[in-house]
C-alpha cells in the first residue's frame, strides 16, 4: 500500500474535520483507495491553543517550513483562509515541491493565475474542489463529466451563510443578526462574515466557476454584485405573498458572445429547485449544449462537508488525477482569454420594485407613468394598506415588472425616487425566470 504523508496548515473549522477524516477514517480510507493518507504536520497560529480535535503534539508546528521542509509529505493542505499569509505559504509550498490542496476561494479569485501557474511551472498539482460550494464536487463535474459540453449558464446558491440567514427570516421569523451569530457558531460563515453577507464570497466562487465553465479569465472585480446585507425583512415577506422566496443566486450565462456575471438577491418562484435549498444547503444548476439542465445539490458549508471535498482532492492529487485537471483547464483559459462582460444596457429581466409612496390620488399614477416613460410594463401592482390612518400616510406599493433593460429599470427608480409623493430609496430585486 502506497503511504502518502500529509501536510496541513489550520486546525480551525474545515482543518479539525480534515483531521478528524484522516484519523478516525483512515483504514476505511485505505481500503477503497489503496493509499493510506499519514497526517504528518500541521501548523496553526497558536500551538497551545485547546482543538476539537486531538492531536500528539509532536504534529503541531507553527511555521510553514514545517511542512515544506518535510520530505515526509507529499500533499499539503492550506485551511488557513484569508489571502497575504496563505499565498506566500502555497509559493513557498510549491517551490519546496509538495502538490498542494486548498479550500480558499478568495485567494484563487485574487491570486489563482500566479498560483496555477507556479504550480505548472513546478510540475505540481493545485486542487480546489472544497473552494465552491463545500461538499459538492461541483469543480471536478464542470471540469471533467461536463468537459463535452459548451457551457450554456451556471447558476445557483453558492454562499451557504446567506441561504442560511435568508431562510431562517422567511421561516421563522429570526432577525438578520441572530441569524448570522448563528451560522458563525455552526462553523458556516467566513472568520471576516461581511465576506458571505455582502455578496463577495458567492463572487469568489463564481469567478472560478465561470472560468472553469467559459474557459476565459473571470475575476471578481467583473461581477456585478449585492449581497444579502442591505435586504429588508419586508421584501422577504411581501415576496411570499407573491409565491417567491428570496435566493442570493449567483449567475453566470453566455448571452450573444457575451457573459453576465451576477451575485444579487433574487426572486425565485415557490416550489421551484433553487427555492427549495434551505439552510446552509448549496445548490447548482449548470445547462450545457449537450447534457441539457443539470443540478447539483448539497451541503454547501461546515466542517464535514468541506473536510469531505478536501480529502478527495487530496486522494486525487496523490493518484495523480488533480494534476492532469489543472493542466487541461489551464490551457483551455489560456486558449480562450478575456471575455465581454455583458453591460448592465444589455442586461434585462423581470423585476420586483418596492416603493414607499403617499397613500394620496394620482401617485400610483406618477410612478406608472415613469415607467411607462422608461418603457417598463407592469405585471402586477400591490399596495397594503396604510399603518398610520390619514390621507397621505406611506404605504408600501410592490410592482412586479415584465421584462425590461436593467438600466432602463434603474433609471426608472432613480426618477421616481425624485416625486415628492416617494420616499426612497425604492428597492429593485431581479426576479428569475
Ligand atoms: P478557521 O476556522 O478560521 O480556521 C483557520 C485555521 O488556520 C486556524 O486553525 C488558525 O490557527 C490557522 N491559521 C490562520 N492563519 C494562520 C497563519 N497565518 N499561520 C498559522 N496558522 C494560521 O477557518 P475555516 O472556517 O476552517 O476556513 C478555512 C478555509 O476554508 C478558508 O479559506 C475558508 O474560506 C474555506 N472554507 C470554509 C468553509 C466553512 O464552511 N467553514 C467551507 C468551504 C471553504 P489558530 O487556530 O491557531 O488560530
Ligand atoms: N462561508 C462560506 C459559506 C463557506 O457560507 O458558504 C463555504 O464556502
Amino acid at each position: 500500500m502506497q503511504t502518502v504523508g500529509v501536510g496541513l496548515l489550520g486546525l480551525g473549522t474545515v482543518g479539525s474535520g480534515v483531521a478528524r477524516l484522516l484519523l478516525e477514517h483512515g483504514d476505511r480510507i485505505a481500503r477503497r483507495t489503496g493509499l493510506r493518507l499519514e497526517l504528518r504536520r500541521v501548523v496553526v497560529r497558536d500551538v497551545r491553543k485547546e482543538r476539537g480535535v486531538v492531536l500528539p503534539s509532536r504534529l503541531l508546528a507553527s511555521d510553514v517550513s514545517a511542512v515544506a521542509q518535510d520530505p515526509g509529505v507529499q500533499v499539503a493542505v492550506e485551511l488557513w483562509g484569508g489571502v497575504g499569509p496563505a499565498r506566500r505559504a502555497i509559493l513557498e509550498l510549491i517551490d519546496a515541491g509538495k502538490d498542494v490542496v486548498t479550500a480558499n476561494k478568495a485567494l484563487l479569485a485574487e491570486h489563482g493565475p500566479e498560483l496555477f501557474d507556479r504550480a505548472h511551472r513546478a510540475g505540481r498539482a493545485l486542487a480546489f474542489e472544497a473552494a465552491v460550494a463545500g461538499g459538492i464536487p461541483i469543480i471536478s463535474a464542470i471540469s471533467q463529466g461536463l468537459a463535452a459540453n459548451q457551457i450554456l449558464s451556471i447558476s445557483g446558491i453558492l454562499n451557504g451563510t446567506s441561504n442560511y440567514i435568508l431562510t431562517a427570516m422567511a421561516e421563522t421569523g429570526e432577525t438578520y443578526a441572530a441569524a448570522l451569530r448563528r451560522a458563525q457558531e455552526l462553523g458556516y460563515a467566513e472568520s471576516d462574515p461581511s465576506l458571505d453577507v455582502d455578496g463577495t464570497d458567492a463572487a469568489h466562487k463564481l469567478a472560478i466557476l465561470a472560468q472553469l465553465g467559459f474557459g476565459c479569465r473571470v475575476t471578481t472585480a467583473d461581477i456585478a454584485r449585492q449581497g444579502i446585507d442591505r435586504l429588508d425583512a419586508a421584501d422577504v415577506r411581501y415576496a411570499g405573498e407573491l409565491g417567491y422566496a428570496i435566493k442570493l443566486l449567483a449567475t453566470a450565462k453566455l448571452c450573444d458572445g457575451s457573459v453576465e456575471l451576477r451575485v444579487a438577491p433574487t426572486l425565485v418562484r415557490h416550489r421551484s429547485p433553487l427555492a427549495e435549498v434551505r439552510g446552509a444547503y448549496n445548490a447548482v444548476q449548470v445547462i450545457g449544449d449537450a447534457v441539457g439542465d443539470t443540478l447539483f445539490y448539497g451541503r454547501g458549508a461546515g466542517q464535514m462537508p468541506t473536510a469531505s471535498a478536501v480529502v478527495g482532492d487530496i486522494i486525487d492529487t496523490a493518484l495523480g488525477r488533480a494534476g492532469i485537471t489543472f493542466r487541461t483547464l489551464a490551457n483551455w483559459i489560456e486558449a480562450q482569454g478575456t471575455p465581454r462582460i455583458q453591460p448592465s444596457s444589455e442586461v434585462h429581466g423581470r423585476y420586483y420594485l418596492r416603493f414607499l409612496a403617499e397613500d394620496r390620488p394620482g401617485v400610483l399614477g406618477q410612478i406608472a407613468r415613469i415607467l411607462g416613460e422608461h418603457r417598463i410594463s407592469i405585471s402586477s401592482v400591490i399596495q397594503h394598506e396604510a399603518e398610520e390612518d390619514h390621507e397621505g400616510a406611506p404605504v408600501p406599493l410592490v410592482i412586479m415588472s415584465h421584462n425590461a433593460i436593467e438600466a432602463a429599470t434603474l433609471g426608472a427608480l432613480c426618477d421616481i425616487d425624485r416625486l415628492g409623493s416617494v420616499r426612497p430609496p425604492s428597492v429593485c430585486l431581479r426576479v428569475e425566470g
